[in-house]
This record gives structure tokens, C-alpha cells and sequence, in this order.
């Protein structure tokens, strides 16, 4: 099923990649090979044969076209700041990366979209529209280093995401290479659009397994203009994911609603050197809460509420962050969470999703199978959309991938999420390390429509092949 790439490339196609974009561009050196072998998924590594940097989806789609007639594996890569192994060449074969892709095209001021190419770093877009007043919201943990592109490929989410949606929500109309080399648009710029199935949506999430896209348009907002953040901490977790829900429930809708376990705090303080949250024994994990929107005096009587509500559980004493930089080093200490653990030894993580009243549930069974699996783990994530980082260590155990102990953990654990009525990736993707879970939470005959669909796009299954499934 899977192509075997040595063979197949020869002296001859490498030049004629040179041809295509440049020598400067085709690159086979240790250091570079060594540098794309690996994103920020476990400790895994697997070597490409080249890597190359093209600029134009022209360049892509003859570089493709070869690709497909030789059955060269290709794997696209952004930023490689993936957790699901996305971007990593275990075929080795063609590590194709967007990075030379960076232009913001247009800011439409006018409709409220924005044109972009692929390589572009998430905050710089977020940035440049924000200059003029627009918002683009979706905001990865990784957003200081990710790429656009990346972000489109595994529909991600971020903190934002509990009040105004992921990426997919913001996505109008994609140009995408397809691997047998032709260029597409998939859509329009429009807001609304009942033309046809819809193929925009579909290559959003679709990790880079039917096609390199090249361009895209997104939706923007008008930028509210003042946020508001406060710091809870909780005596026990499980009320932490207790009052999550209650929240809602009560008619609140925060702009993010992110919950830290005390592990990862203690873990993340000491990594950024912050005390910026106190750490005490008495607490197990802290949410943090912001509201955002126009006008001030609302969002404070919504802050006021919201901490009322609080005094019902177990909690320390509440934090308001007063202002931008107070904001910042909480931002910094949530966003850096994951590298953190990850330095710690906390190498596997998962990134489940359950309805959110569920969440207590997912807690408590998550720390039930840490004992009867023998591992340490830290959750932490997006509370408010119930979608959970599981972050584990386990001595002797730097990846799950291939580990028959782990696999059999995972499944446990992903059988929960399933009884719970989740699913096993909320916004980091299956990409490599998750495909062989699939079948917990997809029948034969889903997985089977999947497939087709794959072949449709890519006959001959050279992009991203053994990816999702
Ligand atoms: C986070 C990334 C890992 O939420 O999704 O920190
Ligand atoms: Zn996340």
C-alpha cells in the first residue's frame, strides 16, 4: 500500500526539482534533513530523502506531477509545531515546506477578509488586522510560531475558541494543489455559500492528505475592544470541571475558559521563571476566565457575577489580572504549558474531547487509569469547549507510537472519551500517532468513505499517505 521512495529518486528528478525552484531550494544536507525529520510530536524522528522550498503553487503543482508519476511520497509541513505527527516523513521520500509561502496578499477592509499564503505566523496575521481594527480569532498555543497554513490543515482551536469558534469557522475559500499537480480554488468569498459539497470545509482538517494549499481567505470581525481576566483557584479539579459547565449554564459566555492542573503550573513557573500565580499545597488547578466585548461596565458586572457564582465551590482567593502586562504573564504561563511538560518529561499527550458537562467525568477517569496503568499525567486545555490535554509520563516511555503498554492504555482511555460521548482529537489532529485509534470512534463503513475520499483526490496516495487512517 505504501510506496517505498529510495529507489525512486533519482539524480535525474532531483535536478529537476532544481529546475523548478531553484538549487538553493532542493535540499539533502544532514543538518537539514536531520532539522525536518521531527515536529513537536513525542520524541519521534524520521528522516526525509530531500527538502524543498518552493514559493508559487506553480512550483508545488510541477513538483507534485513528478511526485505522482514516480509515487514519490510527499509530506507537506508548516511550522512543524504538530502534536499528532502530521508533518513528520516516515516514508521518507519529498519534505515539502511552505515556509518561503509568507505573504499576507490582501486585507479587505471593505468585506472583512483577509487573502493569505500558507507560511505566514499566526500572531503576524492576527497582528496585521488587528492594525486595522479586525479580529481573526483562532489562536493555537503556538500561535507566536505556527503557520496559517498549518493551522487550516488541523482545524485548529485555541483559547478563543469557546466564544468564537475554530479555524473552520472563519475559512472561506482555499486555493489547494492537488497532488496530481492541477491547481483549485474550492469555493468563493463568500459568507454564504450552498453551492455544491462543500470542498472549502473539506480540506480544512484534512492534515494535509488531499492537497497543498497555497492560498487563503478568511473571514474577520470588528476587534472588541476590552477583555477582562480572572484567575480561580481550585481546591479540587474535579470542581474545577464542575464549574465549567455551570457557568454556561448560567448564561455566561466567556471569551476563554481554560483550566491548568497545579502539576503543570508548578512545571510551566519554574520553566518561564514566573510567580506570577502562587503556588500552595491546598490547590489542585486553576481556570482562567475572560470576557470580552465592547463595552466595560457589562463585561465587569459579567466578571462580578461570574466570581459570585465561584463562591459556591472550594476555591482560593480570586485574581484579576489589572492590566496588559499582568494579562500577558498569565497568557505566557498558559501558552508555554505545553513545551514545559513536554521538557519535564510529559513527552505523550492527547487531546480529547468530550460535551462539556462530561468534563468531570473525563477527569476522574482519566487520573483512575493513571493508576492502573502506572503513569504520571497533568491535564490541562480548553475547559470550556471540554476539550482536555492529557499530558503523560512514563519512565522508559518517551513515545506512545509503537509502545504495546501504551497503546493499550490509550485505548482505554479512548474507549472513555468514546463512552463519554467524545471524540480523541479536538483540535490537534490524528496525523501519525493517533490513525490506529480510529476505529474506537469510527465504524468500517466511515473509515471506508474516508478512504474513497482520499483516493479521489490523490490516486496514487503520494500526500501525506499513512496519515489519519
Ligand atoms: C495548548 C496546545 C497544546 O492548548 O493545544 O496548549
Ligand atoms: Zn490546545
Amino acid at each position: 500500500m505504501q510506496t517505498i521512495s529510495k529507489p525512486a529518486l533519482t539524480t535525474q528528478i532531483i535536478n529537476l526539482f532544481k529546475e523548478i525552484v531553484g538549487k538553493d531550494f532542493v535540499l539533502f544536507d544532514e543538518e537539514t534533513l536531520r532539522h525536518y525529520s521531527h515536529d513537536e510530536t513525542e520524541n519521534l524522528h524520521f528522516l526525509p530523502d530531500v527538502v524543498i522550498k518552493p514559493r508559487t503553487a506553480e512550483e508545488i503543482g510541477a513538483i507534485l506531477k513528478i511526485c505522482n508519476a514516480g509515487k514519490i511520497p510527499v509530506t507537506p509541513r508548516g511550522a512543524g509545531t504538530g502534536l499528532s505527527g502530521g508533518a513528520l516523513p516516515h516514508l521518507g521520500g519529498v519534505l515539502l515546506s511552505t515556509e518561503r509561502m509568507n505573504s499576507i496578499l490582501e486585507i479587505d477592509e471593505r468585506n472583512l477578509q483577509v487573502t493569505t499564503e500558507p507560511g505566514v505566523i499566526t500572531e503576524v496575521l492576527q497582528q496585521m488586522v488587528k492594525e486595522k481594527g479586525l479580529f481573526y480569532p483562532p489562536d493555537p498555543a503556538s500561535r507566536g510560531s505556527c503557520f496559517i497554513g498549518g493551522n487550516i490543515s488541523e482545524n485548529s482551536g485555541g483559547p478563543k475558541a469557546v466564544k468564537y469558534g475554530v479555524v473552520k469557522d472563519y475559512v472561506l475559500n482555499l486555493e489547494v494543489v492537488l497532488p496530481t499537480g492541477e491547481i483549485i480554488w474550492t469555493g468563493a468569498n463568500v459568507l454564504k455559500n450552498s453551492t455544491g459539497y462543500n470542498l472549502t470545509q473539506l480540506i480544512v482538517g484534512s492534515e494535509g492528505t488531499l492537497g497543498i494549499v497555497t492560498k487563503i481567505v478568511l473571514r474577520l470581525i470588528p476587534h472588541p475592544k476590552y477583555d477582562l481576566l480572572m484567575l480561580v483557584p481550585f481546591k479540587k479539579l474535579e470542581q474545577a470541571g464542575e464549574a465549567v459547565s455551570a457557568i454556561f449554564r448560567a448564561g455566561f459566555v466567556p471569551s476563554a475558559m481554560e483550566l491548568v492542573e497545579i502539576n503543570a503550573l508548578k512545571i510551566v513557573s519554574a520553566f518561564v521563571d514566573s510567580s506570577a500565580i502562587p503556588v500552595t499545597d491546598d490547590i489542585e488547578a486553576h481556570l482562567i476566565i475572560e470576557v470580552d466585548g465592547n463595552n466595560m461596565e457589562v463585561l465587569m458586572s459579567e466578571m462580578e457575577a461570574i466570581s459570585l457564582m465561584l463562591t459556591h465551590y472550594e476555591i482560593g482567593e480570586i485574581y484579576f489580572a489589572d492590566d496588559a502586562q499582568q494579562k500577558d504573564e498569565l497568557w505566557k504561563l498558559r501558552r508555554r504549558v505545553a513545551e514545559a511538560v513536554k521538557l519535564a518529561g510529559y513527552s505523550i499527550e492527547e487531546d480529547t474531547v468530550v460535551p462539556r458537562a462530561e468534563l468531570p467525568s473525563l477527569i476522574r477517569g482519566v487520573k483512575e487509569l493513571g493508576r492502573q496503568y502506572d503513569f504520571d499525567v497533568v491535564c490541562y486545555g480548553h475547559a470550556g469547549d471540554g476539550n482536555l490535554h492529557i499530558r503523560i509520563k512514563k519512565e522508559g516511555t518517551p513515545n506512545s507510537f509503537g509502545d504495546i503498554e501504551m497503546t493499550k492504555c490509550l485505548r482505554a482511555l479512548f474507549e472513555l472519551v468514546k463512552n463519554l460521548g467524545g471524540t480523541i482529537s479536538g483540535e490537534h489532529g490524528i496525523g501519525l500517532i493517533q490513525k490506529g485509534y480510529m476505529n474506537i470512534v469510527f465504524e468500517e463503513k466511515q473509515l471506508e468513505l474516508m478512504r474513497q475520499i482520499k483516493k479521489a483526490f490523490d490516486p496514487n496516495n503520494i500526500l501525506n499517505a499513512g496519515k489519519i487512517f
